[in-house]
């Protein structure tokens, strides 16, 4: 059976007291999740160590939506990629396009995140994808191509990284229209050769779909061979979608 991620964008979709409640039935409901599945949510900076204390004996495990691409000082407002590791999350989204096209993220301050990730022992999980406008234009591999290169380029990787990537078509995200399986699997293949060849060597790497996903289409994601989990957005925070998600990965 091949290992599989489901990952939850809560976005800015929840405060608090919403994040503590909706925690408190994750830890109920997903307490047998099976071995084959690696489940990390993603609450806002200020829900992040409560939602740990919520999820310390459960098998989901917590994950930053945005840390900073500084290391450590003055920079007011910004959060570290060890502070994040002291609370205890283990992944972090860097690079989503929400990040890159409202709040103008370079591919400069993704590297720098990236490696910043993984010095404080957190998985990054990079995300790429096209716009629209790219897309009709035929560019999509090659923008694809260029974010790994740009993310990836002359970084220096802990011996046996973690590699994750979630392809995550901008057009598909928070849109309803997902992406079709099986140009998705083609997304994904062609990022695994991409990988390999900006590291100059075979880097096993996990690559997870995210775009719209919900409990109708997960499947056909998730039949596809080199699609190996989800990122799912709005369908992370609605229950009903939520635990439709869990059990149609086989928990
Ligand atoms: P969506 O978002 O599932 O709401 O489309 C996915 C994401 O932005 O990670």
């Amino acid at each position: 059976m091949k290992h599989l991620y489901l990952f939850g964008n809560w976005k800015m979709y929840l405060d608090f007291e919403e994040s503590f409640l909706w925690a408190k039935q994750l830890a109920e409901r997903m307490k047998d999740l099976p071995t084959h599945i690696t489940s990390a949510v993603f609450p806002s900076a200020i829900s992040l160590k409560h939602v740990k204390d919520v999820l310390e004996d459960s098998p989901v495990e917590i994950g930053a939506q945005i840390i900073s691409s500084f290391e450590k000082g003055a920079y007011t407002g910004e959060v570290s990629a060890a502070m994040c590791r002291s609370v205890g999350v283990t992944y972090a989204l860097i690079g989503h396009s929400e990040r890159r096209h409202l709040f103008h993220e370079t591919a400069n301050e993704i590297r720098l995140k990236i490696e910043h990730a993984y010095a404080a022992r957190i998985t990054p999980v990079i995300c790429v994808g096209e716009t629209l406008s790219e897309r009709q234009a035929g560019k999509t591999d090659e923008i694809i191509m260029m974010q790994i290169q740009s993310a990836l380029h002359a970084l220096t990787l802990p011996p046996e990284p973690t590699m994750l990537i979630a392809y995550e078509p901008v057009w598909a995200i928070n849109t309803g229209e997902a992406c079709d399986p099986r140009e998705a699997e083609r997304v994904h293949k062609l990022i695994k050769r991409s990988v390999n060849d900006v590291c100059g060597r075979t880097v096993p790497t996990a690559v997870v779909y995210g775009g719209s996903v919900n409990p109708q289409n997960i499947e056909s994601f998730l039949a596809e061979q080199s699609i190996e989990g989800v990122l799912v957005g709005g369908g992370s925070v609605k229950a009903h979608d939520w635990f439709e998600l869990v059990s149609k990965m086989g928990a």
